[in-house]
């Protein structure tokens, strides 16, 4: 039986009743750009997620990028951000006049060192850009301690993390912003590009709604050149149907982790990391496969129709795009080993017990012939 890596077709097909009245009454309402269904949806996500202002952009891209712009960097101002993530982070630190820096990993939870950022720290930081990755919580207290005694802004990637929490509290919720991405292979999937961004601080709110339409404000005036930004109606409705499901479905995820835990326990592969009170999200669930054995896996994994992929295989740091900050190979191991050794497996809410066991039995195939 194949198993794809991400499935939203059960989850469609249970919700289609809802969304299609959804869809009818945002066409049907002519509002089509902005208005009341992108203002519930934020409501709705800013009480879900424990913060004071939800903004709605385009994408977890776009939301990064506002929230870069929102900090009026200037030229030669360094933003610390993880080098082992997608490519939205480092570049919307560019596009907003910054310059990223790069600081290494922690092993097993594949998140920013805080010693690593502390030692990163220069008299022209400005910001730590802390990603949840794969939906687990950065070490939050430390790094928010790290900030506060440098005069620094902690923006949270929080992408794949809706629904995890850190201390009780919601991933999302602790940094100055916040942004997360409603990008189809998300916990929270809009039917195509969406993101928001979120804060507690009245003034950054205003400054990104204006930031989302160009960066105007009110007499028609810019200050700050942006871009269009903006949440779609149609998504935002869609996503406010969803909404209510994301405890529900973490959970379900989570489940889902524990069980692979167990049943891959026996096998030479390293799971992720997780702790009582630190609640991973479980958006992508990523093994680590040491020792050369990652490609021979996944080959045998796609042989086998089991839905895989390397999220990510180049850190950052190494990217053309960046040579010109003058890294070299072996400067950020941890982040340059995690490339070479980690591996996305099927992860999704719907996902069957059968289809899990199919997916492990391969995995278990695959060390017996080693
Ligand atoms: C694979 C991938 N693509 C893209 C993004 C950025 O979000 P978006 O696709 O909504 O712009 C992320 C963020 O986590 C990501 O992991």
């Amino acid at each position: 039986m194949a198993v794809p890596l991400t499935d939203l077709s059960e989850q469609h097909r249970t919700l289609l009743p809802e969304l299609r009245d959804a869809f009818c009454e945002v066409v049907e309402s002519g509002r089509l750009i902005l208005g009341h269904y992108v203002e519930r949806f934020e409501a709705q996500l800013a009480a879900y997620c424990g913060v004071k202002h939800a903004v709605g952009v385009s994408s977890g891209t776009d939301a990064i990028k506002a929230s870069m712009l929102a900090l009026d960097l200037q030229p030669g101002d360094e933003v610390i951000v993880s080098p082992f993530t997608y490519l939205h982070t480092a570049e919307s630190i560019l596009r907003a006049g910054g310059t990223p820096v790069f600081a290494d990993i922690r092993p097993r939870t594949f998140n920013l060192d805080p010693d690593a950022v502390e030692a990163a720290i220069t008299d022209k930081t400005r910001a730590i850009m802390a990603v949840h990755l794969y939906g687990l919580p950065c070490e939050m207290f430390a790094l928010l301690e790290i900030a506060e005694r440098h005069g620094l802004k902690v923006i949270e990637d929080a992408d794949m993390a809706i629904g995890a929490t850190y201390h009780g509290r919601q991933a999302g919720s602790l940094g100055h912003m916040a942004t997360l991405s409603f990008y189809p292979t998300k916990t929270l999937a809009a039917a195509g590009d969406a993101g928001a961004v979120l804060t507690d601080d009245d003034a950054l709110a205003q400054r990104l709604r204006s930031i989302r339409v160009h960066g105007l404000e009110s007499g028609f005036v810019v200050r700050t050149p942006s871009g269009a930004f903006r949440m779609d109606p149609l998504q935002a409705a869609l996503l406010s149907v969803k909404l209510p499901h994301v405890d529900q479905w973490v959970k379900r995820r989570r489940d889902l982790a524990k069980r692979y835990q167990q049943l891959f326990e026996p096998l030479a592969v390293t799971t992720p990391d997780s702790a009582d009170d630190i609640r991973h999200a479980y958006n992508l669930y990523t093994l680590r496969v040491r020792g050369g054995g990652r490609e021979p896996l996944r080959h045998h994994l796609d042989a086998m129709d089991i839905g895989n992929r390397v999220y990510y295989p180049r850190p950052l740091h190494l990217q053309p795009a960046y040579s010109h900050l003058g890294y070299e190979r072996g400067t950020l191991p941890h982040a340059e080993r995690a490339c070479d050794e980690v591996l996305s497996i099927p992860m999704f809410t719907e996902m069957t017990k059968a289809q899990q066991d199919e997916v492990v039995n391969a995995v278990r195939e695959y060390f017996a012939g080693d």
